[in-house]
């Protein structure tokens, strides 16, 4: 769902002083403003903070952007694929409700997050909907280890891709440190929810692995195919 969170980039891009609620994506700390509309005009203070630069500020964005596609393409996928499951066997049914639900969650951190930062949805929203609706059912109704050969498929190249994410942040961070910077909050909380995140992925993964995914026929023409669209969904979402 489009939502009224579709500000151009350029909105988001304006400095935590004019807009104390996107910290994250500021050029100082609001302590910093608030010391600097006192202090001595003569001692000016080292700012805490470094400021983001565009790359910093983009990488950000389409960080938000590609996980909130995801996580609705997660959902949608559970969606389609509980009723043929269930009803070919309904002993999955707990496990396929407990990751819906996380995948739930992940959605509604990350539809938090974009709408706090101002950071307009994916375009292509219809058409990763469409295409997961259409994944998740069409690996259901080919049986079981076909639906467990898509969750590995799929939460295998996420995994991979919020470990990148979190690698960049842990490298900026550390090279703000060595410069004598600190670290905000609000990224430390990011980083802190994105290994929590990635940990539920992996355990999706773990499940499916379980439940005979690697039984599937063809096993690796159906992985591979979905883990190329994987890849291709979340190249076209970082950008468009
Ligand atoms: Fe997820
Ligand atoms: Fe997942």
């Amino acid at each position: 769902m489009r939502k009224s969170h579709q500000s151009p980039l350029h909105d988001f891009l304006v400095p935590a002083l004019v807009t104390p609620s996107r910290r994250f994506l500021s050029t100082t700390s609001r302590n910093n403003a608030n010391a600097a509309s006192v202090a001595d005009a003569s001692a000016p203070q080292k700012p805490k903070r470094k400021p983001l630069t565009q790359e910093q500020r983009d990488f950000l964005s389409s960080a938000l952007r590609v996980n909130q596609a995801g996580e609705l393409a997660a959902t949608l996928i559970y969606t389609a694929q509980t009723p043929p499951l269930v009803n070919a066997h309904p002993h999955l049914r707990p496990l396929l409700s407990h990751m819906y639900d996380q995948e739930a969650g992940h959605l509604r951190t990350f539809n938090a997050l974009i709408a706090k930062h101002r950071v307009r949805p994916t375009a292509l929203y219809p058409v990763w909907s469409a295409a997961a609706t259409a994944l998740g059912w069409g690996t259901a109704v080919l049986g079981r280890e076909a639906a467990m050969a898509c969750t590995e498929a799929v939460e295998t190249e996420i995994g991979d891709h919020y470990n990148e994410q979190i690698r960049t942040l842990l490298e900026m961070f550390e090279r703000w440190e060595a410069e004598g910077y600190e670290v905000g909050d609000d990224l430390r909380d990011l980083t802190n929810t994105l290994r929590r995140i990635r940990d539920e992925e992996l355990e999706h993964l773990d499940h499916a692995v379980e439940h005979d995914a690697k039984q599937a026929r063809p096993y690796w023409l159906l992985t591979g195919v979905i883990r190329a669209g994987c890849r291709g969904a979340i190249w076209a979402s970082e950008r468009v």
